[in-house]
């Protein structure tokens, strides 16, 4: 393939050298993916209006969330399984992420488990900035037992995932994944880029389990390897979480919680009221809910309830140029997170292979800060129609 020149690149890269059941875990939407498409079709009706003759020789891109400097406001968000993309999985990004001084939210499930990780991180940065994934179990001790151990091992927030009190139905999962387990505990992928052991797919596992299939031992799962049973992967996962579980989280933790999930200004007025330390506005990448609308859409009425708060606004899910990076800053996102780029990189070239996406899109958005004349913040148009409808950043 030729030199890779975007973030579509890797995609396409990716698409090629993993296995259909594979690739299409790491892809897929929910149902007809709707929303999948539209996080990132959103983006491309925003226009940006230049502005000229600024100097523009030099663009700072530092930004400082929960108290923490970044180089950037392009920070990785939690995506699960890592090892699938490559042998050294969540240690690869972690080291990426904490030479570039930026921000990896470790995923609950995780190939490698959360000290692993955190530990390749500090072997690069003692101070970079770690953030945990969580999702509240149904057993209660579980979860506290997790929150434990982050606190132990340095992250510095927990991202509580709130999108997912069931599981959105993802048709390419459906159809492939199975097959794809059946075939790793067979051992015929075992000689490809990750070593079966540390393969999970709990939840499919899950169900190749119930269709009789017998699983190795050794089976691992990141960061829940207390368990006692081992068929987990989300299944546990309590849907009957609400408001008064966000008090509960905070009466047992002094780490920072911060809200992943939300697409509505009421939801985050309640945020607000029951003290989290940020939003993340997110519809899961467009896994979840379909038909939902884009992030894009969703963000301006959030960061409006949060305004005159110390609530830090950020986003997510289709966020593949630097164009879309200062638009979502434009719209008042104080950082962006990107999911599949990030496990695209992971297949290119492990640790390395997440610096040059990250590095990419960093590129590109310095471009555009200075093709568009710094000015923050602009003035951005819909570009449904002739005129131009101005659409003013809150
Ligand atoms: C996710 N996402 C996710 N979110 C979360 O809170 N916990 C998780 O374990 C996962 N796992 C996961 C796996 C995969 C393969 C994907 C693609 C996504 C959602 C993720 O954090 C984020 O919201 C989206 O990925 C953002 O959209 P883009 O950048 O992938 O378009």
């Amino acid at each position: 393939m030729a030199k890779l020149a975007c973030l579509d690149d890797y995609e396409t890269l990716a698409r090629q050298k993993m296995a259909g059941g594979e690739f299409g875990f790491y892809c897929t939407g929910a149902e007809n993916e709707v929303t999948l498409r539209r996080n990132r079709e959103a983006y491309d009706r925003l226009l940006i209006r230049p502005k000229v003759l600024i100097d523009v020789s030099k663009v700072n891109t530092s930004v400082t969330i929960q108290g923490h400097t970044l180089a950037s406001p392009i920070c990785v968000a939690p995506t699960s399984l890592h090892g699938m993309a490559h042998h050294e999985g969540e240690k690869a990004t972690a080291r990426a992420c904490a030479s570039l001084n930026t921000c990896y939210c470790i995923s609950s499930y995780s190939n490698y488990s959360m000290e692993e990780a955190a530990a390749a991180s500090a072997s690069v940065d003692e101070d970079a900035l770690r953030w945990f994934q969580l999702y509240v179990e149904q057993d209660r001790k579980l979860t506290e037992q997790l929150v434990r151990k982050c606190e132990k091992a340095g992250y510095k927030a927990l991202v509580l995932t709130v999108d997912r009190p069931v599981l959105g139905r993802r048709l390419q999962e459906v159809r492939y994944i199975t097959a794809i387990v059946l075939f790793q505990y067979n051992g015929l992928y075992s000689s490809r880029r990750y070593p079966v052991t540390e393969c999970t797919c709990g939840q499919y596992i899950h169900r190749v389990r119930r269709s009789g299939f017998k699983l190795p031992k050794h089976l691992r799962f990141g960061n829940f390897e207390d368990r006692e049973h081992d068929g987990y992967f989300g299944y546990d996962v309590d849907a009957s979480l609400n408001w008064d579980d966000v008090a509960w989280l905070k009466n047992f933790t002094k780490l920072p919680i911060i809200i992943k999930g939300i697409m509505r200004a009421d939801d985050a007025a309640l945020a607000v009221r029951h003290g989290v330390a940020g939003i993340i506005v997110s519809n899961h990448g467009g896994r979840q809910l379909d038909t939902c609308p884009a992030t894009i859409e969703a963000l301006p009425e959030v960061v409006k309830a949060c305004r005159n708060t110390n609530v830090d606004v950020y986003v997510d899910g289709g966020i593949r140029r630097g164009s879309d990076v200062f638009k979502a800053l434009a719209l008042g996102a104080k950082a962006v997170f990107l999911g599949r780029p990030i496990i695209y990189g992971l297949v290119h070239q492990g640790e390395e292979g997440v610096k040059q996406v990250l590095t990419r899109i960093q590129k590109d958005f310095e471009a555009t800060m200075a093709l568009s004349g710094k000015y923050f913040p602009p003035l951005l148009y819909f570009s449904f129609g002739l005129p131009l409808k101005p659409f003013f950043a809150p």
